[in-house]
Order: C-alpha cells, then sequence, then structure tokens
C-alpha cells in the first residue's frame, strides 16, 4: 500500500465507508464454522501496521491460531477453568480493569453484562450457565481464528497505548473484509499458561486475545448492540476567543 496513494472514492462514500467500518465493528460472540484463509489473516495484519505507535517503536506480536493449534490451546484453558482448585495459581500480567468498580462504569459494565445475559435467558444468580458462557470465550467462540497479541515486558504503559490503535486497526480492517472480531481479557488471568503453551519467548506479556470469523448472526448473542454516551458529555470545546467575544 502507498501510504501517499489519493483516496480510491469520493469524499462521500470514503466517509461512509470508514464510517460504516469503525460503527459496525462490534463484539461477536458466536461465529460460522467457516474459514478464515491465511491471505486474509495476513492482509489484515499488514493493514493493522500502519497503526501509529510513539516514535514508531511498532510495540505489537502476534500469534495467529487456527484448526488443532487452536483446538489444543482452547481445551487446556477450559480445562483450568472448570478447575476451581487451579484458582490460587492465575495472576493477571497487568492490571487491565480497574480494582474497585465506581460509577459510572460500575453502571456501563453491569448492563452490557445483564444485557448479554438477559438476550441469553440467563438469570441473575444462574453461576453456572453464566460460567458456561463465560468459558465461550476459551473457545474463541468457535470462531475459526484465535489471535493473541503480546508486547516486550520491558516497555512502558505508552506501548499499551500504541497497542489500542493496532487492536483497533485489526478490527476496523476486519469488517472491511466481512469478517468481525471480539477483543479478550478474558484470557489474561491464563497469561503464564498461554506463554508456555504457545512458547511466548520470554519476556513477551500477553496483552489480549481475540476472535476473529465470520458471525453466526442466527445467534441471539450477536443481536447485542452496545450503547454509547453523546460526543458532549465526554468532551469540551475551548475555543478562548470565543468566549472572550461576548
Ligand atoms: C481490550 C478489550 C478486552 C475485552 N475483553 C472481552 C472478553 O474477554 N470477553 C468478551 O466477551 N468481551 C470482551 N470485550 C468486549 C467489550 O465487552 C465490548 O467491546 C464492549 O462491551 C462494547 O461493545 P462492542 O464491542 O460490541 O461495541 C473486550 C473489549 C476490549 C476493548
Amino acid at each position: 500500500m502507498n501510504r501517499l496513494k489519493a483516496p480510491p472514492l469520493s469524499t462521500d462514500a470514503l466517509r461512509e465507508a470508514v464510517d460504516w467500518a469503525i460503527a459496525t465493528r462490534r463484539s461477536v460472540r458466536a461465529y460460522l464454522p467457516r474459514p478464515v484463509p491465511q491471505e486474509e489473516i495476513e492482509s489484515i495484519l499488514s493493514m493493522a501496521r500502519f497503526s501509529a505507535s510513539g516514535m514508531n517503536m511498532q510495540p505489537w506480536h502476534v500469534h495467529v491460531l487456527t484448526g488443532e493449534a487452536k483446538a489444543r490451546l482452547s481445551a487446556a484453558i477450559a480445562e483450568l477453568d472448570d478447575d476451581p482448585s487451579r484458582l490460587p495459581e492465575l495472576s493477571e500480567p497487568y492490571d487491565y480493569y480497574p480494582r474497585e468498580w465506581v460509577s459510572p462504569y460500575l453502571e456501563r459494565r453491569r448492563k452490557v453484562g445483564w444485557d448479554l445475559y438477559g438476550l441469553l435467558g440467563i438469570s441473575k444468580g444462574d453461576k453456572q450457565r453464566m460460567h458456561v458462557q463465560h468459558g465461550r470465550n476459551y473457545r474463541f467462540f468457535d470462531a475459526p481464528v484465535g489471535l493473541f497479541f503480546t508486547v516486550d515486558r520491558e516497555l512502558q504503559e505508552g506501548s499499551l497505548l500504541d497497542y489500542g490503535m493496532f487492536l483497533q486497526s485489526v478490527m476496523v480492517a476486519a469488517r472491511a473484509r466481512g469478517l468481525h472480531t471480539c477483543p479478550q481479557a478474558a484470557f489474561l488471568k491464563f497469561h503464564r499458561q498461554i506463554a508456555d503453551l504457545l512458547k511466548f519467548p520470554l519476556g513477551q506479556m500477553l496483552v489480549c486475545g481475540m476472535s476473529l470469523g465470520y458471525a453466526d448472526e442466527s445467534c441471539v448473542e450477536n443481536t447485542l448492540v452496545t450503547e454509547r454516551e453523546p460526543v458532549c458529555t465526554f468532551t469540551t470545546f475551548h475555543d478562548i476567543a470565543k468566549e472572550t467575544r461576548v
């Protein structure tokens, strides 16, 4: 891709296409068994590598799992997840979520959780069905491709910021190819076991996992559309000239 290339579409069509890819990216939690050709996966990563990173550090490293490799990893993690006695062995490589949930994040977290469980007919307190649904994470929701993203442990928080841009680019590039994704922090508590199973080079830390594939639109969980706050609730426009003009 020539990065100085002129847009391939008119201004309106271009905006519509880019906006469509961003807005239709949503977390899909049920996939068709239809395989994703390796060239398609490479093409997505080849676009995502154009993401910005401080000092062009490009701190990303991707592990792509399909077929037997994905099945073996999923089975090993599912076995651990189903065995409460192994819980004390688990730890997370970094704090992704806050240690204490406060407003408004607590309410947003609860809403998305109950909206998903509500669609699936899982009632509050049905711990067994919640465990089973959560466990679908470890099978990548049956997606044909599982991705793991790692970063050099030596790097700082800024590299996680860069990583977020890369992950979004992967997800948006997937949409442009008719594919869907679900980023997954659920794998973090198994980071040590995943590092062993996939033989991560020493010093590489798991950032997150991701499902990639074609959505099974017949599954009710894929009808979940999460809400967003309007721009005015999170934006402050500063225009000193305007403020002093009055
Ligand atoms: C880094 C990251 C980790 C996430 N981890 C999980 C996960 O482990 N399992 C899951 O089902 N969804 C996960 N999600 C999806 C979020 O729940 C989802 O992005 C959010 O509810 C907004 O919904 P949307 O992605 O459909 O727009 C994760 C999202 C991000 C960005």
